[in-house]
């Protein structure tokens, strides 16, 4: 066991540039750029770890936490299941965190790390209790007759079970591959971590199966095991899904510490920070700080949008004597923009082929508006469920969903949710400027059928505020 003074300084993101560079990252940030692989330096498109990953210090105290509390040794005597959700809209860097964390966890090298991908490996027992199984050590005896338990299931068919005696039998053997995965050779047992990316795409029986198994092999007070969750806002609902059975893992006391949302909020100067120092270690030069501020600006604190900044600057400097010129119609500007578009145009057409588009319009139209004051509005959930009802009624295309259905729809593409702490909370836009293109796409580049249903939905938002006593001043229509 680490000694308690130890466990207190553990840092494990010590092996992640947080704030400046060490020299021999420096020296692969050139000669990444020298050859031109400049999505290494920046990798915008990628899970990749960025040069610097900036910001997300709540996010980092959250699984430090974790990290301490999986190697305290009074551990067992308090039984109960620890874990991290890290929550929130796409880019937002929740897969960069989690493999940091993963990573150095990983170099202590006193716990075995499970990780796992929700739509690869918790999509059916059999999948789940494989992937398990890989971990135990080979030639345990109990990892023999758990194999025969793990063949049992997959002739059993528990993917589809209905009754509660399949259930547990399912959930017990899902505990006993666990317990196997915490033995090391010699039959001693060691921490693990269980890491589950993309889990808004497990199943919720399966994802609620480990979520059980965890507790119940905690509950044997032998061994710790941590679990760290990442996804859309859409895996909160996941948790609270009827047949995912694990509601307790939210509910109970310390959901706060639990949950650890993602928004796209990096500070202005973090992201100045992220650009410029691997452009310094490239040996590009920036010609214009105010520029660069300006461009910086436009990331909107999305880590997704900071990267593309930061890849379009370099392949651009690498034509132009290594000189990085962000002013605003420059050549960064222009790429950058015309990604930023390519984005909101991809995530436009799968709301537009759904016929939510008027739904996104509505949504839009809430963030924008303001109270007398100039304040925003809270957005309510009941204000959600009306602006999505209103939507869907006057959808420029046919829509096919029910508003629960499209709410789920937006969480999961990370463009609407909560902190997740119940029905009075505020509700946000994952990427506001998304909502502003929408907005503008009804108004100049919509075609005629967008237009047509354009009134509607303004005088429906009108009704909505009349009706929620909301003195709003302008829901600003724009372009
Ligand atoms: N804290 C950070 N500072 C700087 N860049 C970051 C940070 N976190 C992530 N990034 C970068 O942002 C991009 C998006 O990160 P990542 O893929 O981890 O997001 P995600 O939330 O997992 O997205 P998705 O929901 O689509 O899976 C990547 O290029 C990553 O390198
Ligand atoms: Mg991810």
């Amino acid at each position: 066991m680490l000694k308690r003074s130890s466990r207190r300084d553990l840092d494990v993101f010590a092996h992640i540039p947080r704030h400046s560079l060490p020299e021999r990252h420096a020296r692969r940030i050139k000669e990444s750029y020298r050859a031109r692989r400049f999505d290494q330096v920046f990798p915008a498109g990628s899970s990749a770890m960025p040069s610097l990953l900036i910001g997300r210090e709540r996010q980092i105290s959250q699984l430090s936490s974790l990290a301490r509390e999986m190697l305290d040794d009074t551990f067992g005597a308090r039984q109960s299941l620890i874990g991290v959700v890290l929550h929130g809209p796409r880019g937002t860097g929740k897969t960069a965190l989690l493999n940091a964390f993963s990573e150095g966890i990983r170099g202590l090298g006193r716990v075995r790390i499970i990780n796992m991908v929700g739509n690869d490996h918790l999509v059916s027992t059999d999948t789940l209790i494989r992937h398990l199984a890989s971990f135990a050590p080979a030639r345990s005896e109990k990892t023999r007759s758990f194999a025969l338990g793990a063949k049992m299931v997959v002739a059993g068919g528990f993917e589809t079970r209905t009754t509660r005696r399949e259930s547990h039998q399912s959930l017990s053997s899902i505990s006993s591959a666990l317990h196997a995965a915490t033995e090391r050779k010699k039959g001693k047992r060691m921490p693990v971590l269980i890491t589950i990316d993309e889990a808004h795409a497990a199943s919720p029986a399966e994802l609620g199966g480990l979520l059980n198994a965890i507790q119940n092999v905690t509950n044997q007070g032998e061994v710790a095991v941590g679990i760290v969750l990442a996804g859309t806002p859409d895996l909160l609902d996941l948790l609270r899904h009827r047949k995912c059975e694990a509601t307790w893992f939210l509910d109970r006391a310390g959901t706060a510490r639990r949950l650890a949302p993602m928004p796209n909020d990096l500070s202005h100067d973090d992201c100045l920070r992220a650009i410029t120092e691997p452009l310094k270690c490239a040996g590009v030069t920036v010609t214009s700080m105010t520029a660069l501020s300006g461009a910086v600006e436009k990331c909107k604190g999305s880590p997704y949008f900071l990267q593309v900044l930061g890849e379009t600057a370099l392949a651009t400097a690498f034509e132009n004597n290594h000189l990085a010129d962000f002013s605003t119609g420059g050549e960064i500007h222009l790429i950058f923009d015309e990604n930023v578009q390519a984005r909101y145009k991809q995530t436009w057409a799968s709301l537009d082929n759904q016929g939510l588009a008027g739904c996104a319009r509505q949504l839009g139209a809430l963030w924008q508006a303001r109270t007398p004051d100039g304040e925003p509005i809270k957005i309510t959930e009941n204000l959600v469920d009306r602006a999505i009802r209103s939507g869907l009624e006057h959808a420029p295309t046919e829509a096919g969903m029910t508003t629960d259905e499209a709410i789920s729809y937006f969480k999961h593409l990370g463009l609407l949710w909560s902190f997740g702490e119940g029905a009075q909370d505020v509700w946000s836009l994952g990427l506001p400027s998304f909502f502003d293109f929408a907005e503008a796409m009804f108004h100049r580049i919509g075609n005629v059928d967008h237009r047509a249903v354009l009134p509607e939905l303004q005088s429906d938002m009108s009704s909505l505020y009349e009706e929620a006593g909301l003195a709003v001043k302008t829901a600003i229509d724009g372009q």
